[in-house]
């Protein structure tokens, strides 16, 4: 639903991004009293019925930056990592133009595993002991010291993929021959090699201004394509929030050893880190442990955590950019939200598009449910999936079990015989 001219604010915003986690950004935005007009490039048929979807090149800055001057954007928020590893947030700032997201050099938390785990190292921060390796032979002699279960992984963006468990020293050896192969291209330039964690994962969200932090939220998601987590991984099937292993206790703890000793070690590496925060946690017998940070909000998390948001979202990403963040918590409701990814036949490998989807809004219709976007497109009069995940069937619910079998039931009312969905979303908070 497009404001009402007479509800409008002051600022026009432009939304970088096309997937769901833009359609839920996108969502939370069109509440917000402040805005005017709120803009997304390239969107998706879902964000376009919140936003106007332009046709803007986000890989040229130059152009971006000309858009935000002709439509008077007043902020950007950016959703995906590419962009802000390119700097896109820098060459804005360097125009006049305020937004939400790390510069590039911040957002090599994210675009380099060896960058963070050097940070975590000097700064105390609990994670898996590594080697950095930027040739085959020091990688297996490390790995002859170092025996499986460990974990082999491309240096930079492998699109989730850069990531192997080895459960032998064989799978381990492989692992190292293929990224220095050329399995993950310029992301497999250099190999992080590490420790392998026992626990259960939690991925742990924070607003940060470049000099302070504030809990925002927690989730839990589905890597594995397979239900009962099997399968290649994916970037997530599903999702809930919050992760009921994440009390208050721990989130404070996180925030103590984790967050806050990062916001410092950015800091003093003249790359102090503004925008979201997304840790990603092994919580081990021996206390939380980072697995790996994301420079942006997580894509299915965002779609679990913005539901929850009882407050307007837009002050809170102004405040992240302006170095000016408040210290008063985030008001999120403490129901649950859970998301089921609707996925096209082939996801992850090869996903096929152009399947006919009918019934999004009956889906959307029924209570506590809302259907966010992500790989769709529109043909003519039809909807058709134009990509891997393309739909995230979200609900609220006062627990896990209703959000669940909300979800459940929006996801069934929609008529999409080619998709896929795991059935099990949800099951270790519900054992
Ligand atoms: P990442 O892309 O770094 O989040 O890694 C993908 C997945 O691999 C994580 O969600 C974990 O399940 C697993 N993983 C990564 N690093 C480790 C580790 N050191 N120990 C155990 N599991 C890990
Ligand atoms: N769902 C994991 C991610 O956004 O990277």
């Amino acid at each position: 639903m497009l404001p009402s001219p007479d509800t409008r604010g002051p600022m026009n915003v432009l939304l970088i991004g096309s997937g769901g986690r833009e359609h839920a950004l996108a969502l939370a935005l069109s509440k917000s009293p402040l805005l005017d007009k709120l803009f997304a490039a390239p969107g998706n048929p879902g964000i376009g019925t919140l936003a106007e979807n332009v046709a803007v090149d986000v890989t040229n800055h130059a152009a971006v930056i000309d858009f935000c001057r002709l439509m008077k954007i007043d902020f950007v928020v950016v959703g995906p990592e590419a962009p802000l590893v390119a700097g896109l947030v820098d060459d804005l700032a360097a125009a006049g133009i305020p937004a939400f997201g790390p510069s590039k050099a911040a957002a090599q938390l994210e675009g380099s595993k060896g960058f963070t785990k050097d940070l975590a190292a000097e700064f105390d921060i609990p994670t898996a002991a590594y080697g950095r390796f930027k040739d085959k032979a020091s990688a297996l002699a490390y790995l002859d010291a170092h025996p499986a279960p460990i974990v082999v992984k491309a240096d930079g963006l492998a699109a989730g993929k850069g990531v192997i468990v080895a459960i032998s020293d064989v799978e381990a050896r492989d692992a190292v021959e293929s990224i220095f192969s050329g399995a993950f291209g310029a992301a497999g330039a250099e190999i992080v090699i590490e420790e392998f964690m026992e626990g259960e994962e939690a991925s742990f969200f924070a607003l940060c201004d470049g000099e302070r932090a504030l809990a925002f939220a927690s989730a839990q998601d589905h890597k594995r394509v397979g239900e009962g987590d099997v399968g290649p991984n994916t970037g997530g099937m599903g999702a809930y929030s919050p992760a009921p292993v994440m009390t208050e206790e721990m989130s404070a703890r996180v925030m103590r050893d984790i967050i806050a000793p990062t916001l410092r070690g950015m800091k003093a590496r003249g790359a102090p880190y503004k925008g979201v925060l997304f840790a990603g946690l092994m919580l081990t017998k021996d206390g939380p442990k980072l697995i790996e940070y994301n420079a942006r909000f997580g894509d299915p998390e965002t779609q679990v955590m913005l539901p929850r948001l009882d407050e307007d979202l837009l002050p809170l990403l102004m405040q992240c950019a302006k170095g000016a963040l408040r210290s008063k918590p985030v008001a999120l409701s403490d129901r649950t939200a859970l998301t089921v990814v609707f996925a096209a036949p082939g996801y992850p490998e090869n996903p096929q598009k152009g399947s006919v989807i009918r019934g999004v809004e009956k889906a959307a219709s029924m209570e506590g449910v809302v259907v966010f976007h992500a790989g769709t497109k529109r043909q003519g009069a039809d909807l058709v999936a134009n990509g891997g995940r393309v739909l995230n069937v979200t609900a609220l619910g006062a627990d896990v079990k209703q959000a669940r079998d909300r979800a459940y039931a929006g996801l069934d009312a929609i008529d999409w015989p080619e998709g896929f969905c795991r059935r099990d979303i949800g099951w270790r908070a519900l054992t």
